[in-house]
């Protein structure tokens, strides 16, 4: 499994998500020895900090989160770490970072291959590649160049759009990597084999058998302390705007023609090209906004999101979406994807479930029981299966039962996390865990028209903290005469 050797630079390396998510992920696949034979890491930020003082930062970091040990490995691993401080936003500073790569590369014989990561305010990601061109740091031509750029890829379709072209003109789509973690969870990319190589499960996957399918992203938590930038997003650009759309994806694309990015990509494209667009009127319905309020869980007294640090008194900011919507194919004709998101809900669980239709007559009386197969992204990851059979005894009534797999029940290599995944394929140059440019603009296309209806109704739906949301939102299923699942922290638990 070769590796090209290669540089990591880092943007935003005093930050939060480097120092949570990054270098524990680069740690584990050191550790692991899948990182290339030699590597070394830059972190970039304004802070002054130097190798020394940077690296002791981070090994102190690592020893907390990862629950480490001083270690020679640890030590070893901290040696590749570097720092460069910059202003990011002055071009002039530049000059002294291209001395940096190429005495880096000299050193760790990395032949000039850069990937650089974005992890900095969205504020600087047109910047930072225009700089870096200015100095010929993005050219492919001495050693591959790639750029990781995390999301919020825009604030709305315009500006989208703004940054889609300003990263092109400085960078070529096949060195953008766009990361979008729940591309990275196991349990998400499963969906398509499972989909694909099941004669059981497949032919079954569309209008004519299944009745309608549930998506639901639930966090326990509340902001922690990111009010000031979840303010201006709010849940539909957090995680519906992205997440949600790309599990959506996977749950109703095509097959691929070829197991390759490309081929891969074209069809989650065309399912965000074929979202029915929700009018005014359509949202007026369809749609459900809803905001967290103070209350009570299991005796903790909980902040409404208004009291939260960072949040507006009068926000009208939504921390809760559930959203029916359909898709304009042969596949999906008729059959409605009911989505919800929301923080501070009962529990922590991302899961979809497919309902499958009723049998035509029913023959044993009309309580039988719901066909449904739960697909649990996380926690608990695994495939639930519900199904009735007939309950012991007289007559012929039927009940229903469950059969279940568990990912923790496999032997073998253990999982890579989200970001250890995308960190290894982006070093391979393999993007199809990475959302390409069409993708994330078709799905702003969805979203703008939300967005809209949302700025101009300000009213939210109140919750209380660690409730399933608000009402409204069980009235959109109910309406249709259905309902949500509640599901729990475990795949097969029905109580809390
Ligand atoms: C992030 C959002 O992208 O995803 C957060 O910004 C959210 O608000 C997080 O909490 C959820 O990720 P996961 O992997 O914990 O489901």
């Amino acid at each position: 499994n070769h590796l090209d050797n290669n540089c990591i630079a880092i943007f935003g390396a005093s930050g939060d998500l480097t120092r949570r998510k990054l270098i524990p992920a680069l740690y584990h696949l050191y550790a692991t020895k899948q990182l290339s034979a030699s590597f070394s890491i830059l972190g970039i930020s304004r802070t002054e900090y130097s190798d020394t003082t940077y690296r002791t930062k981070i090994k102190e970091s690592l020893i907390v989160s990862e629950k480490l040990e001083d270690s020679e490995q640890l030590n070893e691993f901290c040696s590749h770490i570097h720092y460069q401080p910059l202003d990011t936003a002055d071009k002039a500073n530049y000059a002294a970072l291209k001395e940096r790569l190429a005495a880096l590369s000299e050193q760790y014989l990395t032949a000039g291959n850069i990937i650089y990561y974005l992890s900095t305010p969205p504020s600087l990601y047109g910047v930072i590649p225009e700089c870096l061109a200015e100095h010929g740091l993005n050219q492919n031509d001495d050693g591959w160049k790639r750029l990781i750029v995390e999301k919020p890829f825009g604030y709305d379709k315009a500006s989208a759009v703004a940054l889609d072209e300003q990263l092109h003109r400085f960078f070529a789509e096949e060195q953008i990597y766009r990361i979008d973690h729940y591309l990275g969870k196991e349990t998400v990319q499963n969906l398509l084999v499972f989909r694909f190589s099941n004669g059981l499960f497949e032919p079954l996957w569309n209008r004519n058998y299944i009745d309608h399918v549930e998506i639901t992203s639930a966090e326990s938590i509340g902001v922690e302390g990111r009010g000031g930038y979840y303010d201006g997003a709010g849940a539909m650009r957090d995680m519906f705007q992205n997440h949600l759309l790309q599990v959506l994806a996977m749950v109703a694309m095509e097959p691929p023609a070829l197991i390759n990015s490309n081929a891969i990509r074209n069809e989650t494209v065309k399912v965000f090209q074929s979202l029915h667009p929700l009018d005014e009127k359509a949202l007026e319905h369809d749609l459900v906004l809803g905001q967290y309020t103070a209350s009570k869980v299991r005796g903790e007294p909980l902040l409404g999101y208004r009291e939260e640090t960072g949040v507006e008194a009068e926000s009208s900011t939504e921390t809760y979406v559930a959203l029916k919507l359909s898709i304009d194919n042969w596949r999906w004709n008729g059959v409605p994807f009911y989505v919800r998101t929301g923080k501070r809900l009962p529990t922590r669980v991302t899961e979809v479930v497919i309902h499958f239709k009723k049998t035509p007559h029913p023959v044993f009386g009309q309580n039988t029981p719901d066909n449904k197969l739960v697909i649990r992204i996380q926690p608990d990851e695994g495939i639930l299966m519900k199904f009735g059979l007939k309950k012991p005894g007289a007559g012929f009534e039927s009940q229903e039962v469950s059969m279940d797999f568990r990912y923790d029940s496999l032997d073998g290599d253990e999982v890579l996390t989200a970001y250890e995944r995308l960190l290894l394929d982006s070093i391979k140059g393999d993007p199809t865990l990475f959302a390409r440019s069409d993708a994330v603009l078709a799905c702003w296309d969805f979203v703008q028209p939300i967005l809209d209806v949302a700025q101009s109704n300000p009213t939210r739906y109140g919750y209380a903290c660690g409730t399933w949301g608000p009402k409204e939102a069980d009235e959109l299923l109910s309406r249709d005469g259905r309902e949500w699942r509640f599901p729990c922290k475990n795949l097969t638990d029905t109580d809390y």
